[in-house]
């Protein structure tokens, strides 16, 4: 069986989030953290060890991720990561946000193949840990990614993960599997698919596509079906009771996190953006679940779906937003 992982997802699978999945469904072998942007100043703020102090992670087989151009910032946060336990850091060259690829991070630094490579050069000469990359295909042209896997398999990375987008297709459209076919083809480091994989058939298609892949990574489709992990794996799908208790252990420990009901509200929101698409007939539920204002009506919403709404075997994709949203 392909190893199944939990994508990272900023404002969606923070520690609280990874803890209550990890407990309730499992099926994951490898939660990838939301990434972190190392700073020159040689600390991580309170904010972010918040998500990846160790402490936060023991129950949970999770990775830390970096977002940055600069190698030297990359080593010291890689260094000081290894050094408290983790086993792999993840570099983050997917990230299509204006502000981070305005910048050259994240999908962004995939415009620089020279730059590129000699942050690789330095990287892998210094830091002991492995290191994978989590990458799209290119910015504009599905013709730039054998350029930049020439520079991939210059580097023993531990593990490359490719979301088969370009940095201009942000998150819509169809997933451009034939840039991956020629990208898997000519790897010489393990490959992990990621992209758009929502069913139980979707997983089983693509490892049947490419018995050789070694793993898979799954996020808006396991936000939305938090079972979908387990269910690959054969186990039976969550009943409404335990995607209720969920949901609800997560909201409570939002409202003890931030401290007040408002903004635990708020971030369930981004949950429930897809996990509404496991319900039949959610349109009028789902519109009325999004306007709540007050937190009591917020979990009466809430509460109504899981009394009222038939549960869909699979989820249905319906969280193609606009580009400017994301
Ligand atoms: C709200 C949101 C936040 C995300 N945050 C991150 C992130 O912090 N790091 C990262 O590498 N990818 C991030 N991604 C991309 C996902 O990890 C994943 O590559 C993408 O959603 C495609 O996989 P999927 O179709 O299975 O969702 C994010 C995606 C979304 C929608």
């Amino acid at each position: 069986m392909m190893q199944l992982y939990f994508a990272p997802m900023e404002g969606v699978t923070g520690y609280i989030y990874r803890n209550a999945h990890y407990q309730f469904f499992g099926g994951i072998d490898k939660y990838y953290m939301p990434f972190v942007s190392p700073s020159p100043h040689r600390h991580f703020t309170p904010r972010q060890l918040r998500d990846i102090a160790p402490a936060q992670n023991v129950a949970v087989p999770a990775l830390p991720q970096l977002m940055t151009k600069n190698a030297e910032d990359f080593i010291w946060a890689a260094n000081e990561l290894e050094q408290m336990g983790y086993r792999e850091v993840n570099l983050n060259l997917g990230c299509p946000s204006g502000t981070v690829v305005s910048k050259g991070k994240g999908a962004g630094f995939l415009a620089d193949p020279e730059g590129l490579d000699r942050f690789f050069e330095k990287v892998f000469s210094s830091v002991r840990v492995p290191i994978s990359v989590k990458t799209r295909v290119g910015i504009h042209k599905v013709s730039e990614f054998s350029r930049l896997m020439l520079v991939y398999n210059r580097y023993p990375i531990a593990e490359l993960t490719i979301h088969p987008r370009l940095q201009k297709d942000f998150y819509k459209g169809a997933v451009r599997k034939h840039v991956f076919v020629d990208a898997f083809a000519q790897s010489k480091n393990p490959i992990c698919y990621n992209g758009d994989l929502v069913t139980e058939a979707d997983i089983t298609q693509l490892a049947n596509e490419f018995p050789t892949v070694g793993s898979v990574m799954l996020g808006r489709g396991l936000i939305a079906d938090p079972s979908l992990a387990a269910r690959a794996q054969g186990k039976p799908a969550a009943d409404r009771n335990t995607l209720y208790a969920f949901h609800k252990s997560i909201y409570e420990q939002y409202t003890e996190a931030f401290g007040n009901k408002r903004n635990a509200m708020l971030r369930m929101k981004e949950i429930w953006f897809y996990h509404i698409n496991l319900f039949d007939n959610n349109e009028k539920y789902g519109k009325n679940l999004r306007k709540t204002s007050d937190p009591r009506d917020f979990e009466a919403a809430m509460a109504a779906i899981y009394q009222d709404l038939p549960l869909r075997e699979n989820a249905v994709p319906g969280w193609f937003r606009p580009a400017e949203d994301i």
